[in-house]
């Protein structure tokens, strides 16, 4: 029944659940096959920097935020799999493990699911709310405590969830690795309606208005590379040091020296690309190493 109503057009809510519940009982979130992509991603990543993390797992001290948590788990649609969300598989590592995790998510029935899901951490602290509201308050905490290490997954669905300024919120924690979420593809779509009006959603995600005289000079065409030049620059604003992301670019299309995961739709299309940003050169390094392989196991794909 769940599989039948997720083939459908419009078979999400407003939450972009599925009408119809997963197999525990709660809302699962309706997604393409694609988001295994940003799963693999950031697995691995989780995987390659667990030695660099242990020191500070071992001593209680390694932190997993999650600002759009969602429910915890997705159905694929078209297909019967229910999978575990980013922010459960971060926190279900054998390997110097995440001591505290931070989940914030706009939904009420997503952070009540969640809720349930990781019911057995008792480390797991679960909030409803805008989390560019709550981020605020959240880094004041982590401010408190020294010599911690943050890893912070940002997943919006597109450009309007997200404000640059709540990751200059979390850049003022020392060690802050980030993986974000860039929708390029939302981006691309809307580009035109943003161009005609000031102070848009595109403004407050990328947190300037400067990719408006960029996009007038270089073209439209060449709006890709803008956006993602543009963030790079906004990153570096915010203390992530030309020296951790100066590396080879991953996809020679958006010639940008950012090592960034293109993720695509089953058309082929972009639809969004992963950025890694680490103050720590070694974050960085791993990543760069990590997005040669492709999740189907090829390698140099990018
Ligand atoms: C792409 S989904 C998250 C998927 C999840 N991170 C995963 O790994 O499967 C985006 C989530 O952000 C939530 N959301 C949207 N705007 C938000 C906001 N301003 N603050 C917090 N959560 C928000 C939505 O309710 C949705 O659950």
């Amino acid at each position: 029944m769940t599989v039948r109503r997720c083939e459908e057009r419009g078979c999400k809510d407003k939450d972009g659940n599925c009408l119809t519940n997963g197999t525990d009982g709660l809302p699962i979130q309706c997604v393409g096959p694609w988001v295994e992509d940003k799963y693999f991603f950031l697995e691995q990543y989780l995987n390659a920097s667990r030695e660099a993390r242990r020191k500070f797992a071992d001593e209680g001290n390694a932190v997993f935020i999650d600002l759009f948590a969602g429910p915890g788990k997705c159905i694929i649609k078209n297909e019967k799999r229910e999978i575990d969300s980013g922010g459960i598989r971060a926190l279900n590592r054998n390997e110097a493990p995440f001591n505290e995790c931070f989940y914030f998510d706009i939904s009420k029935a997503n952070v009540l699911a969640l809720k349930k899901r990781s019911d057995a951490k008792s480390t797991c602290h679960v909030r409803c709310g805008d989390s560019n509201v709550l981020v605020k308050e959240l880094v004041e905490k982590l401010l408190k405590k020294r010599y911690r290490y943050h890893f912070a997954y940002i997943d919006p669905f597109g450009p309007d969830g997200l404000k640059f300024k709540s990751l200059a919120e979390l850049a003022r924690l020392g060690r802050m690795d980030m993986l974000i979420h860039f929708p390029i593809g939302a981006i691309k779509r809307n580009l035109n309606h943003w161009l005609r009006k000031e102070d848009t959603i595109l403004d407050n995600f990328l947190g300037t208005h400067i990719w408006r005289e960029r996009i007038q000079k270089v073209g439209r065409d060449k709006s890709y590379k803008v956006m993602v030049d543009t963030f790079k620059e906004q990153l570096r604003n915010i203390g992530y040091p030309e020296e951790g992301l100066k590396l080879a670019a991953s996809d020679g299309s958006i010639d940008s020296e950012l090592p960034t995961v293109p993720v695509k739709n089953t058309k082929d299309v972009n639809l969004y690309v992963l950025i890694l940003a680490s103050k720590n050169p070694l974050g960085q390094k791993i990543w760069s190493s990590i997005i040669k392989m492709s999740p189907n196991g090829q390698r140099d794909l990018f």
